[in-house]
This record gives C-alpha cells, structure tokens and sequence, in this order.
C-alpha cells in the first residue's frame, strides 16, 4: 500500500490486528456477521503522513445509524459557540457572507450561522445525525464532499469565505481530491480553518485509541503543509487546541494572499525537534504503545483478581481500539455506561461488553472505572463527584496509567 498523499510506498508502524467498526456497537444476533480488518498503521517518509494501511469502506462507517453525536459534550458545546462566535465577527463585515461545514454532523457548530441567517451549508452523510442538524434549521446536504460536489456548491451558493471542518479530514481517505474541491469553493481571500487531533500528542501521551477505522490520517503541520501544497494553498496559522486529548487547528489560504503567522515556523521547527516528521519515533511510539497494553491488562487483572468489579465510563469509538488489542472483554470489564440513546442496550464492537445507560452509574456498586473519554476528563469528574466520594477510582490510560 501506497502513501494516499505522495504515492510513495509506506513503512509499518503498528500491527493492530483484526479489529471491528469503531463505532460499530451491535446487537446479539449480530455478532455472528460482525466486520472485522486488518489494522496497521503506515508513515510516508516524504509527505510525514501517519495514516492506515487499509481502511474499510466508507459506506460501512457513516450511514443511517451512525452513533455519534457531538452534542452530548457540555465542553464541546462551549468549544464550537466559542469558534463560531470568532469567525461571526469577521463574517459580518464581509459582503455576501457564506461558510461552508464538512461533516458538520448534529449542528453543534452550524446552528449558531443559522440562527444569526448567516447563509451556510453542512455537508454531513450520516443521514441520521444531518437529521437532528436540520431540526435547528442549518442547511445541510447528505453528499459525500468530492470535487464534483464542490462544483455543485459553487453553481448554487457561490464561492465560501471560510470552509471549516473538526474533527472530519482525518476520516477521509481521498484527501487530495477534497482538498482540490476545498481550494475550488473558497473565494480568492478564503480561508480554510479545520482541526483534528494531534500526531505530536498522540506520539506524546501514547493514546493510540485515537487510531480505529474512522481516522485514517493522524495529522502534523508537516504533512498538512505538504498535503495543501500540492493544491496551491499554504499554512497561513496554526493553534494547538486541548479537545480530544490534544488538537491542532490548521489555518490555510491559497498561496500568496496571506500574511503567515509566526506559529507556523516555531511548530514546525519544534515538529523537527520533537521527531514528529521522523519515522524513528513512530518506531518508538510502537513500543511504547506495546508497553502500555502490557501495563493496562496487568492493572485490570490485579484488580479482579482481588474480587473488585470493574466497569468502563464511556462507549467511544477510542475504546474499540484498546479492548481489541488488549484483548480485553467481559471477564475483565463487567460494562461500560454511556449516555448515547443509540448504544445502550446494544455491546462493545469486537468484545461484546454491554453498554448500560449512564443513568445507572451512579446507583451501581462499581469501585472501578475505566475512563475510555479520558479527553472529557475534566467535564467527567467535575459531574462525577459522588464516585470518587463514594471511594470509587477512576482507571486512566492516557500519559501513562494511574488510578486516581
Ligand atoms: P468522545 O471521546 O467524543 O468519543 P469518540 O472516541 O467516539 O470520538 O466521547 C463520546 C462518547 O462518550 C459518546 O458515546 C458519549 C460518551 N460520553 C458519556 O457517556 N458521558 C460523558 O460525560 C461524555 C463526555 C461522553
């Protein structure tokens, strides 16, 4: 396989082994039929893309049942009105102001456009969470955003003065062609702004939970910068950001029109410092990832081995990953809690642990928590205070493993 970017031949990092849908939460008589792929992580040496070797269809990650909602974070929520409120202000002094949205999904971002009727657009192909985004009237297509649709948008709304997109571009494996329709829709002075998390924190805290079938891109400056190159755009800001256990957001213009900020030159120089354009450390995030599934299954097991019931707070789509490699299922974790209407009832993708409603937490008698949302820390334990007053302890994987 072949780097998506560069066409280049790509050079092994991890070998995950057979793992199902991230998101892929399932009924019993499901699991006879349940997907599973091969998952390997790749690095291109010439464009510095972190990305898989394979990734499953499209069609079967995103579609009408597609289980998350962006909504259902209190941070989050507070992360977007911020965001929106930033970019409103520069909007109302343009003309014939209009933003576009990839992946815009229940509209935590978009609703503040369409309640200001600044003219806007959500691009979303899970029909079912596009749903709830056209309930809080945004406009929203169902199409998947190639360059045709690009033309299509421009015939009807127009050329964009912003195109934004979080936690969306690591998950679309034909990059190149999104990123040559994102330089067909935006006006001459545009700008693209979008972010995802981080390869630097990823390599940085070991969280490789942020790799499952969904994100097939673990993103740098380096590998954005080379990525938008090939399309006549450049790296005009670049903001490190603290959601999803660490984000950047990448600011790009088309090239010459905008004056460069001076972030982009200190995070690339410290990219080079830190090794994050450097097949080597990917080398060494390798092992260390091996080392943290060997210190996890030991902590899980210590603690049942001493009779303790151990329950996960969180279904993510992160948590996919961890309780497939670390072969970990219900002998270890008893459930897993979730306020996701769509997910309880149902079980874990792979393991097959059951999801309880998260409304049961607080009434259970576990001890133990796994936190798979290790990136809502603060919001988790600020409304989860009776279980740690209650001597619960809260299991976290991220930065190493501590019980807290
Ligand atoms: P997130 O880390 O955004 O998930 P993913 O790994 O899928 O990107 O967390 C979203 C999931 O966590 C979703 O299933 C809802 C659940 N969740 C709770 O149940 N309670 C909470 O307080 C939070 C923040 C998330």
């Amino acid at each position: 396989m072949n780097c998506r970017i560069s066409n280049k031949p790509l050079n092994l990092i991890n070998d995950f082994g057979n793992q199902p849908l991230g998101n892929g939460f399932l009924d019993k008589q499901d699991f006879k039929n349940e997907y599973f792929y091969h998952m390997k992580t790749g690095f291109c040496k010439e464009s510095k893309m972190f990305q898989l070797i394979d990734q499953p269809n499209m069609d079967k990650m995103f579609h009408e049942n597609y289980a998350f909602f962006s909504s259902l974070s209190t941070n989050m929520k507070k992360h977007f009105y911020n965001w929106a409120n930033e970019i409103m202000s520069d909007l109302n002094k343009k003309k014939e102001p209009f933003i576009v949205e990839l992946g815009c999904n229940d509209g935590i971002f978009l609703e503040h456009f369409a309640e200001n009727k600044i003219n806007h657009l959500g691009i979303e192909p899970s029909v079912n969470v596009a749903k709830e985004a056209e309930k809080k009237n945004i406009n929203v297509t169902t199409k998947f955003f190639k360059y045709d649709v690009a033309n299509e948008i421009v015939n009807d709304f127009g050329h964009a003065d912003y195109f934004i997109s979080a936690n969306v571009m690591c998950h679309i494996p034909n990059i190149l062609e999104v990123a040559r329709g994102i330089e067909k829709i935006l006006k001459k002075d545009g700008l693209l702004i979008f972010e995802d998390p981080y390869l630097g924190d990823v390599l940085k805290r070991t969280t490789y939970d942020q790799i499952y079938d969904e994100h097939v891109f673990l993103f740098s400056a380096h590998s954005i910068k080379y990525l938008f190159e090939k399309v006549g755009m450049e790296l005009v800001k670049l903001e490190p950001q603290d959601t999803h256990g660490g984000s950047m957001r990448y600011t790009l213009g088309k090239k010459g029109v905008h004056t460069i900020d001076h972030s982009v030159i200190e995070i690339i120089k410290k990219e080079i410092d830190e090794g994050v354009d450097n097949y080597d450390k990917m080398l060494e995030f390798s092992k260390n990832v091996e080392q943290n599934k060997i210190a996890l299954v030991k902590i899980l097991k210590d603690i049942s081995n001493k009779n303790h019931k151990i329950c996960g707070y969180a279904a993510t789509s992160k948590s996919t990953t961890i309780l497939n490699y670390c072969n970990i299922d219900e002998n270890l974790i008893d459930c897993i809690f979730d306020t996701t209407k769509l997910k309880i009832g149902k079980f874990s993708p792979g393991k097959h642990i059951p999801i309880r409603d998260m409304k049961e937490f607080n009434h259970s008698q576990y001890k133990f928590a796994v936190l798979f949302a290790w990136n809502h820390a603060t919001e988790i334990f600020q409304k989860e205070k009776k279980f740690s007053e209650n001597n619960g302890k809260w299991i976290n994987f991220s930065s190493g493993i501590s019980i807290i």
